[in-house]
C-alpha cells in the first residue's frame, strides 16, 4: 500500500455526508461482512450490504473506489482484487486501507495520470464505486472517466443518487448528511443513455445506483458534456419531484433492486416474527403463572370443603351437644369478668 498523505484540513462537503451517516448508522464504525440474509433482525441494511453482496457475487478482480473517506466501503473489496481508493484527503490511518492502494489526489487528477495503467495494467475495472465530490458534473466525469476503463461486463456503482428532499439535494452544502446532485446523473443518463442497464437500490441512507451494459466507446457523454452539464446542473428539485415516480418505476424493476427490496421485507418480517414470539412467550409465563394460581385455588377450595365437612361433624356430634351448657356457662363467665 502507498502512502497515505496528511490531512490536515478534510474536503469538507463530501465528508460530511460520511461523518452524519457513520454515527448514526455505524457507530462503532464497524463493517459488517455477514450475508445480508443471515442478518440480525436489528441490523439495518445499508449501501455498505449492497456492495459486500455485489463483491462476493461478482468477485471483480479490479476495484476502483472514487471517494474514500475512512476506508469503509474500500475494505469490502476482497484480498485477491487489485483495489485502488482515490481520494484527495482520504481519511485513512497509514496501514489501514488494507491490501488496497491509495492515492492521493482527486479523481480527475488519477484518471489523467498515469496511474490507472500503472496499477490496473492492460486490464479493465470490473467494479467501480463513484462516491467523491457530490456535484453533477464531478459525478458525470467520474462516470465518463471509469466507463471508458470498463468493458460490456463492468459495473459502476453510484452513491447517493436517490434524493431524499431539497436541501440535502441541492448544490450548496448547509446541512451535515449532503447529497448534493448527484441524482442529476441518473436522469441524465437515462436521457442520453437508454441502452445503459440501470438500477436504483434504495438503501440508506440515499440509495445506490448500479449501471451496467456499459460501453467504453461510446463517447455520447463526453462529447456532448458542456451542453450536458450546461442542461443538467441548473435544474432544481422540482425536475426529480417530477420524473422520479417514472425514474424509480423504470429502475427498480431490476432484478437485483427487487432482490434487495424482498431482503428489506425479509429484515422487516422477521423483525415482526421475532416481536411476536416475545410476546407469545410472555404470554405463555403469565399462563403458567395464572394455572399455577388456578391449581392452588383448586387446593384450597378443596381444603375449605374437607374443614365444612368436619366442622359439620363435631357439631353434629352427641359429646359437642352434651357439652353445649357448659360452653354457654363459660362464655357468661368471660363476659362477667369483662
Ligand atoms: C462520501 S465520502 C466516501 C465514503 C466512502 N466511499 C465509503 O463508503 O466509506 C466522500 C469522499 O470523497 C472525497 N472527495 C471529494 N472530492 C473528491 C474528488 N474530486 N475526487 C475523489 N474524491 C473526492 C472526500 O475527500 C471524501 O473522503
Amino acid at each position: 500500500m502507498r502512502a497515505v498523505r496528511p490531512h490536515e484540513s478534510l474536503h469538507a462537503p463530501a465528508i460530511g455526508a460520511c461523518v452524519e451517516y457513520e454515527q448514526s448508522a455505524r457507530p462503532n464504525g464497524q463493517i459488517r461482512r455477514g450475508r445480508p440474509d443471515v442478518l440480525r433482525a436489528d441490523e439495518m441494511l445499508d449501501y455498505f450490504d449492497v456492495l459486500a453482496d455485489l463483491h462476493r457475487s461478482r468477485r471483480p478482480t479490479t476495484y476502483l473506489e472514487i471517494g474514500v473517506f475512512r476506508g469503509d466501503a474500500l475494505r469490502l473489496a476482497s484480498e485477491d482484487a487489485v483495489c485502488v481508493g482515490v481520494d484527495p484527503e482520504p481519511v485513512l490511518e497509514p496501514g489501514n486501507g488494507g491490501h488496497c492502494h491509495i492515492e492521493a489526489m482527486t479523481s480527475d487528477a488519477f484518471f489523467a495520470s498515469p496511474r490507472p495503467r500503472e496499477l490496473f495494467g492492460d486490464r479493465p475495472i470490473d467494479m467501480v464505486f463513484i462516491d467523491g465530490m457530490h456535484l453533477f458534473e464531478y459525478a458525470l466525469r467520474d462516470f465518463n472517466n471509469a466507463e471508458a476503463l470498463s468493458t460490456s461486463e463492468s459495473i459502476i456503482l453510484v452513491h447517493d443518487c436517490l434524493p431524499r428532499d431539497a436541501v440535502t439535494a441541492s448544490r450548496e452544502r448547509t446541512t451535515d448528511h449532503w447529497t448534493g446532485d448527484v441524482w442529476k446523473l441518473v436522469l441524465c443518463l437515462l436521457d442520453c443513455r437508454p441502452n445503459l442497464d440501470l438500477s436504483i437500490i434504495d438503501v440508506p441512507p440515499s440509495g445506490l445506483c448500479v449501471i451496467r451494459r456499459l460501453d467504453p466507446s461510446d463517447n455520447t457523454l463526453r462529447d456532448a458534456y458542456n451542453a450536458i452539464v450546461e442542461k443538467y446542473r441548473p435544474l432544481g428539485f422540482e425536475a426529480w419531484e417530477a420524473r422520479s415516480a417514472d425514474v424509480l418505476q423504470r429502475t427498480t424493476n431490476n432484478p437485483e433492486a427487487k432482490s434487495w427490496s424482498r431482503r428489506k421485507e425479509f429484515v422487516a418480517l422477521r423483525d415482526r416474527l421475532a416481536e411476536s414470539e416475545a410476546e407469545s412467550a410472555a404470554l405463555r409465563d403469565r399462563l403458567a403463572k395464572a394455572e399455577t394460581m388456578r391449581e392452588r385455588l383448586a387446593r384450597s377450595e378443596t381444603r375449605t370443603r374437607e374443614l365444612e365437612a368436619q366442622l359439620r361433624l363435631v357439631s353434629a356430634s352427641t359429646s359437642w351437644r352434651l357439652t353445649a351448657p357448659l360452653r354457654r356457662v363459660g362464655a357468661s363467665v368471660r363476659r362477667r369478668g369483662a
